[in-house]
């Protein structure tokens, strides 16, 4: 029976190499873990959702996965996660499992047993074609690219075959097509259902069907080149309701995939009730909001109407039979106080709390990335060596070919790197910031662990994780805060955000200054009397004029409150 217990959920996301070192060996491990799952559960968390703790040769960091029922060594054993299983359930928690299905590492033993003969039965479970001639060279098969950058098939040593890599050349892509794929895949999700992990999240998971034959892409269709013909493929949905029969229908599980630039109909298909896919995706549109075309590497001024697009209109495509996700940061993003324009020396507080107010409060389950509930910011990273993600490396030797200056290239890396949010965790300012005892750690520690760390924050008068569980309580004790209908108003305006949830006869109403600069807003109609449910300052400077009703309010630099409407009282 399906309880759809999601709904109600908050997932926290816990980057296994970097969140706590309990052998003091330098990586994260499950140990580790669970002697923080209390600080988790305390925040408001209900749910926490692994980057990869399987076997991986580590190339993608834990995303290339060599074996799916094993324990990557350097986190533990099989016996360890059955006790973080076991510790995640007595505390309440449920536990999202990663699942890396599009690809696998070039070291799993089916693509070694593809590649070693051409007549082995695991060549099919891979896209494999014969190369092109042309002008006495060997092409690829076609001229897709990798969406880590470079040509996304490699030549098999030895012959002329190539194989198909949408990211790093370690990540063989899966071929779908072949129904022993299928069913190995379903065996993997059933072995961890089994097992008792509550749901999973599905590594870009609308690449799994290609369009056949493979043939070029035009860069005119979409930037990256073949796009067209492995986004959104042609059995996306048929693929997704087999998986859906043969595996999570029989469970009470919750499934969110992370979509690769999804079309609009696309996306409303996969997270219908009715369809019997996912429960919910990943919608990344508001991050683009201060990049060029979602380019990372890019930026640009912080654009509040793209941001306003991209975080309202999944709620509105999702509501009434479907489901949605809000997020701010993850393991492939910078951290968000550094982001949107926000002047972090000035504003981390406030931008941080800000942020998290005007995104945990629509419609969707709230994903929160480590670290974020502390407002722990970027790393200000000194040179190229610093980096361990290999994408900021592809795309700095890319901009570098192309003449770009050293000094701006690295400038456009460190905007945008994943790295920023993959270093150690800063849990207090003793040495490496509490994250081991001392070991080096795989990835350089932020150097402001001292100043900005997870206990200093909740020490402080204004700590953005206090302001967290308040928040979160919110989603507790109003359904309104759950299962509402979006309203957003004056969505022309550049400076201020604001929308309603109405349930019953219930009705919240956010509203948010972007900017840092006091703001001057008149409240919609709507928001008659109310009642302050959480402000990120002391005060809220309201006119006063008929209770509120149509007031004008002056918000300041990056304020936002919560108030519930139809109420009076403080
Ligand atoms: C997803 C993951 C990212 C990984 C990529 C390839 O986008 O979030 O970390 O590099 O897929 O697996």
């Amino acid at each position: 029976m399906k309880t759809r217990w999601y709904k109600n959920a908050v997932v926290y996301q816990v980057y296994p190499f970097s969140f706590m070192d309990a052998n003091n060996d330098g990586w994260g491990d499950i140990e580790g873990i669970i002697s923080k799952l209390d600080y988790i559960r305390d925040l408001g968390a209900t749910a926490i959702w692994f980057s990869p703790l399987y076997k991986s040769p580590d190339y993608d960091y834990g995303y290339d996965v060599s074996d799916y029922r094993a324990i990557d060594e350097k986190f533990g054993t099989m016996e360890d996660f059955d006790r973080l299983l076991k510790e995640c359930h007595d505390r309440d928690l449920k536990v999202i499992m990663d699942m890396v299905l599009n690809h696998t590492s070039t070291e799993h033993p089916w693509f070694k047993e593809a590649v070693s003969s051409p007549d082995s039965p695991y060549r099919n479970h891979y896209i494999i074609r014969k190369g092109r001639h042309k002008d006495g060279k060997l092409l690829p098969p076609s001229n897709w690219e990798s969406s880590f950058t470079g040509p996304a098939w490699e030549r098999i040593e030895g012959s002329d075959d190539f194989y198909l890599h949408l990211f790093c050349r370690e990540q063989a892509d899966l071929n779908w097509e072949n129904p022993d794929v299928r069913k190995e895949i379903i065996d993997i999700l059933n072995f961890w259902l089994d097992k008792g992990v509550d749901g999973f999240r599905f590594d870009v998971f609308n690449m799994f069907s290609k369009v056949y034959p493979i043939r070029d892409g035009s860069r005119k269709e979409s930037f990256q080149k073949g796009a067209q013909y492995f986004v959104d493929g042609p059995r996306m949905h048929e693929f997704l309701k087999e998986l859906n029969d043969k595996s999570f229908s029989r469970y009470d599980c919750f499934t969110v995939g992370e979509s690769y630039r999804p079309s609009e109909e696309a996306a409303r298909e996969y997270v219908r009730e009715e369809n019997g896919e996912l429960d919910a995706i990943f919608n990344f549109g508001h991050l683009e909001s201060d990049n060029i075309g979602g380019m990372k590497f890019f930026p640009k001024p912080f654009d509040l109407l793209r941001f306003k697009q991209g975080f309202f209109d999944p709620q509105r495509a999702a509501y009434r039979g479907g489901w949605n996700t809000l997020v701010l940061e993850n393991h492939d993003n910078p951290r968000c106080v550094n982001r949107f324009s926000i002047d972090v020396k000035k504003y981390r507080y406030e931008a941080a709390t800000m942020l998290a107010a005007v995104m945990y409060m629509g419609f969707g389950t709230p994903f929160i990335y480590m670290g974020q509930e502390a407002g722990l910011t970027n790393c200000d990273f000194l040179n190229m060596d610093e980096l361990m993600d290999p994408v900021s490396h592809f795309v700095y030797d890319l901009m570098t070919a192309s003449h770009m200056p050293k000094k701006m290239a690295f400038r456009f890396i460190r905007y945008g790197a994943r790295d920023h949010s993959r270093v150690p965790m800063a849990w207090d300012d003793s040495a490496n910031g509490g994250f081991n005892q001392g070991h080096k750690p795989w990835q350089c520690v932020n150097p402001l662990y001292k100043e900005i760390n997870v206990k200093k924050d909740m020490a402080d008068e204004r700590s953005v994780y206090r302001f967290y569980q308040k928040l979160l309580r919110i989603r507790k004790d109003y359904e309104a805060a759950v299962f509402g209908e979006t309203q957003e108003y004056d969505h022309e305006n550049r400076k201020i955000i604001a929308y309603s949830r109405t349930w019953q006869d219930r009705q919240l109403f956010v509203c948010a200054n972007f900017s840092r600069r006091p703001v001057q807003y008149r409240l919609p109609e709507i928001v008659k009397e109310y009642r302050i449910l959480l402000n990120n300052y002391d005060t809220f400077d309201d006119d006063g004029t008929s209770g509120g009703k149509g007031s004008a309010v002056k918000l300041k630099p990056y304020q936002a409150v919560v108030l519930e409407t139809g109420c009076t009282g403080a």
